[in-house]
């Protein structure tokens, strides 16, 4: 049967990491009995730029059938004085509420070869390896009431509201469970239940849930002092399970411990329904970088990271997904980076150049 992928590169340097991502797939489909097909769409500020809405109903009802999506990045200051309802940011979150992507998976981890990337000492990073799950459709992105509301003449206030239902909790902490059993067995739940009621429930509800699951350690941690931990000490975490706002600040700052930022990859995924069909978004967790977009510098490891993750999560193919890993290792190992990892005795290459590196060493190993 064939799989469609629906491929959206978006702003910035978005078109040139999806273009690397692309080489990658081609190569799979080539090569397995995947039967892979690809389309390809405008988001975010590209799509406004031509439609005046930063995703379409096509793009959406595309989106909705598609088997998975990749896509690149989107925003960038071009957008950043039309309307707010317009942004390009508006489209990642309409496809994640629409398409009921919960569960944000962001691996931070280590690259033995770049373990001097990072800003903390080699000792306190080497082999990290934390998956945070970020809630990813509720919480204060999406709840209610929200606005700027006029009260008097020059005065208005600003409302967004931080809201959790049970169902909610209980279906993000499942995810967090099952991903940590085939790991270190490690959960950690990250809330802020001494001040705020809703993650209070939070904590409730993820100790509740954890009754199923004997084999997995549970812990919980207010956010001010998850922060503090993880600068401090990372590799006390496994699996970090949060809310849609926290998760967005903790693994931003995640990310950083490992000083590669072009090198993560994430998926999105939603639940599984009964014809067996589950929604998932594939993305590199970076930006879209317009200050180097058009130049061919960009690292486009993490999106290609990204094609791994939906080898694993969405076409069942972990040992697909282990070769594109492996093939990103090997040409970090035989020196290849680029700028954004760059060190010294390295050889520097363009983000086209790094595609085609990892392509030849998948080749070998497919
Ligand atoms: C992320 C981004 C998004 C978010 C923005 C671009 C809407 O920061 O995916 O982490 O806040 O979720
Ligand atoms: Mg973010």
């Amino acid at each position: 049967m064939k799989k469609n992928i629906l491929m959206l590169p978006g702003d910035g340097i978005g078109p040139e990491i999806i273009a690397e991502a692309r080489k990658i797939v081609l190569c799979i489909n080539e090569r397995t009995d995947l039967n892979l097909e690809i389309t390809e769409r405008e988001i975010g500020g590209s799509s406004y730029d031509i439609h005046k809405k930063p995703i379409t109903a096509e793009v959406l009802s595309i989106a909705k059938k598609a088997d998975a999506i990749l896509l690149g990045s989107v925003g960038g200051a071009k957008w950043e004085t039309i309307p707010f309802n317009l942004r390009p940011e508006r489209a990642l979150l309409a496809l994640r509420k629409e398409l009921k992507l919960f569960a944000n998976l962001r691996p931070a981890i280590v690259f033995d070869p770049l373990i001097n990337a990072s800003t903390l000492k080699p000792e306190v990073v080497s082999k990290l390896d934390i998956m945070i799950v970020r809630e990813l459709t509720g919480g204060i992105y999406f709840g209610k009431p929200r606005g700027i509301k006029k009260i008097s003449s020059g005065k208005s206030k600003g409302i967004n509201s931080l809201v959790y239902e049970t169902y909610e909790i209980e279906r993000i902490a499942k995810i967090a469970f099952e991903l940590a059993k085939k790991r270190k067995g490690i959960v950690c739940s990250v809330d802020k239940a001494n001040v705020l009621e809703s993650t209070l429930l939070w904590r409730d509800v993820v100790s509740k849930t954890h009754k199923k699951y004997k084999d997995v350690k549970l812990t919980h941690m207010y956010v001010d002092n998850a922060a503090m931990q993880l600068i401090r000490n990372p590799k006390q975490f496994d699996v970090i399970v949060t809310t849609n706002m926290f998760g967005d600040i903790l693994s931003d700052a995640a990310s950083m411990l490992t000083g590669s930022l072009g090198m993560l990859p994430s998926a999105s995924l939603g639940s599984k329904s009964k014809s067996g069909k589950q929604n998932a978004m594939y993305e590199p967790i970076h930006g879209s970088a317009p200050d180097i977009a058009g130049g061919n510098v960009a690292n486009p490891l993490a999106t290609i990271l990204s094609v791994a993750m939906m080898m694993r999560y969405s076409f069942n193919k972990n040992n697909i997904a282990k070769i594109i890993e492996k093939a990103v290792h090997k040409t970090l190992n035989k020196g290849y980076r680029t700028a954004d990892i760059m060190q010294k005795g390295m050889k520097r290459i363009s983000t086209s150049r790094m595609g085609d590196v990892v392509l030849k060493e998948l080749i070998h190993l497919i």
